[in-house]
């Protein structure tokens, strides 16, 4: 069975985009799928700051990237792009260490003019880590969804759009069986 990876990339804490990497974890592991979620706020600052290649807890995080098929990669848009967290993460993953992995990005906003920071944020920094396989993202704007008590989709597509997402990730992994 394929191994799958989330990283959630928000620095909040409370955060939309991490709920949402929960509510994506539970549908995968009550398909009886193997998930394991990297939340980038866990990660000592400084290692993420400092690049620090030899940290034990990034070496842990980088060896579940590595033994994973499928990436899920949950993230706020800031400034129009990525947080600088996420990507001082990603700058700590090795040289193509994404090749034969598939990516899925799934980014929130609060709003709709950056929709496209998937395809010329995100997008290209999976490309670059040699990613050829990246899913069509799901964005959704705050207003889409609450998650102060509990998540909560104001706009029902959304739920539709991430498990539509979710099977065409799980379609492109070897021999996966999809979720209704
Ligand atoms: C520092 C910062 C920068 C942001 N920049 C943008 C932006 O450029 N475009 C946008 O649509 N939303 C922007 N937002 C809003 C967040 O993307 C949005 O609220 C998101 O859902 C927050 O997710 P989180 O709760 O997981 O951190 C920004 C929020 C913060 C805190």
């Amino acid at each position: 069975m394929s191994n799958i990876v989330i990283i959630s990339g928000s620095p909040s804490q409370p955060s939309r985009s991490s709920a949402i990497s929960s509510y994506l974890e539970n549908i995968l592991v009550t398909e009886g799928k193997r998930v394991n979620t990297i939340h980038i706020r866990d990660l000592p600052a400084e290692d993420l700051l400092f690049a620090n290649f030899n940290s034990s807890e990034i070496k842990k995080a980088q060896s579940l990237i590595q033994q994973a098929q499928g990436v899920i990669v949950v993230s706020p848009v800031y400034k129009a792009s990525y947080p600088g967290v996420l990507k001082a993460f990603l700058d700590l993953i090795p040289e193509k260490g994404l090749v034969n992995k598939v990516v899925l990005p799934v980014v929130t906003g609060g709003t709709f003019s950056h929709l496209l920071s998937i395809e010329y944020a995100f997008n290209p920094v999976f490309s670059v880590l040699g990613s050829q396989e990246i899913v069509n993202g799901v964005y959704m704007v705050d207003s889409q969804v609450s998650y102060k008590e509990q998540l909560a989709f104001a706009d029902p597509e959304i739920e539709q759009r991430l498990k539509a997402a979710l099977n065409n990730l799980l379609n492109k992994l070897p021999r996966e069986e999809t979720i209704k």
